[in-house]
């Protein structure tokens, strides 16, 4: 009889406690100065520790630093409100990375009037990546379509300043008839106007016009990338093959060698043997990986850790997809970083060391150029590792 067999199974404690010991949800109880009373066995599950090593520890031993206070502030609505209420927070699993919690929590008086807080709480990392992504593409759709608008419209006027400084030099050039002709027609003489300019430095302005005109022309054609869809160069190739030729390209790069000391970097490499031919933009891969080496070479060299800088290169399958992940044990950076490093001119670095551009131009090669991924790991102190996946079938 239904009826009867429900009031037997609440009478029964081992039925209890086999519900809360089976949750999915991690199920936990704390004192009211926030020590932890109990957590169902889920919290192994889910983030790798025994119960017993978290019991009677207080949670602020778990929870990210930078969130507590917005549990404290919970707690004591639920606390005042005597209702229940929700916080979001991370945890940090065994491994040290760390977990996106919800949590809903309330407040329970027991017959002695000892109250505690007890509560569910449920991981969110993945729920959270997959929203971060979508603002993220959203995001990145809207950018990049202003900026390659924008660099269209200053590729003419940048055009016409390298043009006419060009022109200017050419002008009072004696090798050419047309200006001899001028100057005598007015009366002057070409080389003492040479010689005027000379003496006045401004050639030298001229040739500053143009060294100006043409790191603005390399920033605006990176800019240009957001709307190219280019299939030249399109190849199938072997990622392993192709990682260790970029690999060598960068470590003959100039501002590589002598600025960032590639060669005192430890390259660990870890490719799959198996890999299948992944088709690629050549040129255009190319510049991503660079431009990831690069960051991950600066940084390294930017970096006060005594520990020998490495650089590792993984190639794999997974889920159907070529996978790269280029990792360095640099300094990581804060998860405010993190969010914004895709964003075309979200630099860190000095005016003049970073436009911020490399890694909004990886994203869109990968993304719209390859129909694959592109994600960054990373905690400060622990490095970064930067993640690219490729679609095995289908088109670059
Ligand atoms: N491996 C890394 N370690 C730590 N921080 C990184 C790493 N890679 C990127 N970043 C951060 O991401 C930011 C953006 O990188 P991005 O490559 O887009 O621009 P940039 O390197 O600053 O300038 P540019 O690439 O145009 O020279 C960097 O300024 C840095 O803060
Ligand atoms: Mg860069």
């Amino acid at each position: 009889m239904p009826q009867k067999e429900a009031e037997m199974f609440f009478k029964s404690e081992s039925r209890y406690r086999m519900l809360v010991e089976n949750s999915c949800d991690i199920i936990f109880s704390l004192n009211m100065e926030g020590y932890v009373a109990y957590v169902s066995p889920a919290w192994k599950k889910i983030l790798g520790h025994e119960p017993s090593e978290v019991i009677g520890h207080n949670f602020k031993e778990f929870v990210n630093p930078e969130d507590i206070p917005r549990c404290e502030n919970v707690i004591i609505a639920v606390i005042r409100t005597n209702s229940m209420q929700e916080m979001t927070y991370r945890v940090q699993h065994v491994d040290g990375s760390w977990r996106w919690h919800t949590a809903r929590v309330n407040r329970h008086r027991d017959e002695n009037g000892v109250h505690t807080l007890f509560g569910t709480a449920y991981d969110v990392t993945e729920r959270f990546r997959f929203e971060e992504l979508m603002t993220r593409t959203e995001k990145m759709t809207m950018i990049s379509g202003m900026a390659a608008g924008m660099a269209h419209e200053i590729n003419n006027p940048l055009g016409a300043i390298l043009q006419h400084a060009q022109n200017i030099e050419r002008r009072v050039s004696a090798d050419i008839p047309a200006n001899v002709q001028a100057a005598a027609e007015v009366g002057v003489s070409l080389d003492l106007v040479h010689a005027y300019m000379q003496k006045r430095g401004i050639f030298d302005f001229i040739g500053h016009i143009r060294t100006a005109g043409i790191k603005a022309s390399e920033i605006i054609s990176n800019m240009l990338q957001f709307s190219r869809r280019s299939d030249a160069g399109v190849e199938h190739v072997n990622l392993s093959a192709f990682m260790d030729k970029t690999l060598e390209l960068a470590g003959t790069d100039y501002d590589m060698k002598k600025k960032y000391d590639f060669h005192r970097i430890e390259l660990k490499r870890i490719y799959a043997a198996d890999l299948p031919p992944v088709l690629l933009s050549v040129a255009g891969m190319e510049q991503v990986l660079l431009n990831i080496l690069k960051n991950a070479a600066q940084a390294l060299a930017g970096g006060e850790s005594a520990q020998q800088p490495r650089i590792t290169v993984t190639t794999r399958v997974a889920q159907g997809m070529a996978v790269i992940e280029i990792e360095d044990n640099g300094p990581g950076m804060n998860e405010k970083t993190r969010q914004r490093i895709f964003e075309p001119f979200f630099t860190t670095k000095e005016i003049g060391v970073g436009t911020g551009l490399g890694l909004s131009v990886a994203y869109e090669i990968v993304t719209k150029g390859h129909h694959g991924l592109i994600d960054v790991r990373s905690h400060p102190g622990k490095g970064s590792c930067f993640t690219i996946k490729l679609p095995l079938q289908g088109g670059a």
